[in-house]
């Protein structure tokens, strides 16, 4: 009788593991990359970003004699244009960085494979910029870092068909051990050479040592963005547009109170908006405003309470964010509760860093929280015209992408919210 008994209980506690859905994997170690002091004459560390109207930003890095020049063209090994570029180096303590090159190509033609060719010699790299109208594709992934998850995360990223990455901060991890940014770069690059990748800085991008060095040395060195193209006076935070949409980059570790410069470019950037020409308009910066996990709770607090009357009277559509190491959408929400014309937040901070997932949430769920979940994956968001768009959650199931969220969101363009107050 006793055995019996003992055997039920093992049965129901089997069947109890097996009917859980999902069992969390652990963090993935770092990625071991061959030590490569110094950055050898070849190309390395490709990436493009936008850089205004049908221009793009190529960045890559190579020893000191290289030209910063860029070849370009539509047919393999015929490039017709040339860019030349500028290029910059930094010093951390012991660490010297190679010549990190920066130059802007175009015109571009839209939704057109370039062929290019980096500093005169090297490999020839392709790439693909976007569409001029819908249907436009993101892939979104935030916390990256470079550990095993990290390359499930890119995997999974280059078998989705987008055309712009967006990322809401910390990158590469290098946490003040500056090759690290370097072997980012090269792990990031077969992605990121053929598509944009625009990003805004996380905490792991800071790196401030006080009175021996100021922050965001590498990370403004290595991934500049169009900020001089849209007005701002800082790599920190910007704006771009592609297709109908418009997208701010905003920085959650420079200064945002309504005196800062940030609020005051935000304020004008905003008021520039014209819905008819970007129905859409989102929103991208590290910190989440709401979030329903234990970790960070609270942090961008004060940020929420300068920014988001200005981003709910724009009204903005969508904001991405990152820093918790976990995803969750939200409803449409403003000032902490419901409201039709308020935005949706997603955060997808969940790309694949070392530090593992945030997996302690608070209960009861907030009534704006709609889905969470502590996984690793990244997202995807597809605008396929004025009013719809279709976002959706993919993680990395033992490696391969499963979707795991989504939902067709409508735009506030579309729904009798816009120009309801003015800014
Ligand atoms: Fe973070």
């Amino acid at each position: 009788m006793e055995l019996k008994l003992i055997l039920t209980v093992l049965v129901v506690l089997f069947s109890t593991v097996i009917a859980d859905d999902y069992v969390r994997p652990p963090p993935r170690k770092t990625l071991h990359f061959p030590w490569d002091p110094k950055p050898t004459l070849n190309p390395q560390q490709v990436h493009v970003s936008l850089a205004g109207k049908k221009h793009m930003r190529v960045t890559w890095i190579t020893d000191k004699s290289a030209p910063s020049t860029v070849e370009y063209g539509k047919s393999r090994g015929r490039y017709d244009a040339v860019a030349k570029g500028e290029s910059t180096s930094y010093r951390y303590f012991l660490y010297k960085s190679g010549k990190i090159h920066h130059a802007v190509i175009g015109p571009l033609e839209d939704n057109s494979v370039y062929f290019y060719r980096c500093g005169g010699k090297g490999p020839e790299l392709q790439l693909k910029t976007p569409p001029a109208r819908f249907p436009i594709s993101f892939a979104v992934a935030g916390d990256l870092g470079q550990s095993g998850w990290t390359n499930s995360t890119l995997d999974h990223i280059k078998q989705c068909n987008h055309d712009v990455l967006l990322l809401p901060g910390d990158l590469s991890y290098a946490d003040y051990l500056q090759h690290h940014w370097d072997t980012f770069g090269r792990l990031v690059q077969p992605l990121a050479s053929a598509r944009p990748w625009m990003v805004t800085q996380g905490n792991h991008e800071i790196e401030k040592i006080p009175l021996l060095k100021e922050g965001f040395v590498s990370y403004n060195a290595r991934w500049e963005m169009p900020s001089e193209e849209s007005g701002s006076s800082s790599n920190l935070y910007y704006s771009f547009e592609v297709a109908g949409v418009h997208i701010i980059m905003l920085g959650s570790y420079a200064d945002y109170d309504v005196y800062s410069p940030q609020y005051q470019w935000l304020k004008g950037d905003l008021s520039k908006v014209n819905r008819k020409r970007t129905p859409w308009l989102l929103a991208v910066f590290h910190v989440p405003w709401y979030n329903s996990n234990k970790a960070h709770q609270g942090e961008g607090d004060d940020m929420m309470k300068a920014m988001e009357p200005l981003l709910y009277a724009a009204r903005v559509d969508l904001v991405f964010n990152g820093h918790v190491h976990a995803y969750e959408r939200t409803k449409r929400v403003y000032n902490g509760k419901l409201d039709g014309c308020g935005a949706v937040h997603i955060i997808i901070g969940d790309g694949g860093n070392r530090e593992g997932l945030s997996s302690k949430y608070i209960y009861p769920q907030p009534k704006w929280s709609e889905f969470r979940e502590a996984s690793f994956g990244h997202g995807q968001f597809k605008i396929v015209n004025s009013s719809h768009a279709f976002w959706s959650w993919h993680k990395n199931q033992n490696d391969e992408s499963v979707k795991s969220d989504e939902i067709w969101i409508t735009s506030l363009s579309n729904s009798g919210c816009v120009n309801h107050r003015p800014i």
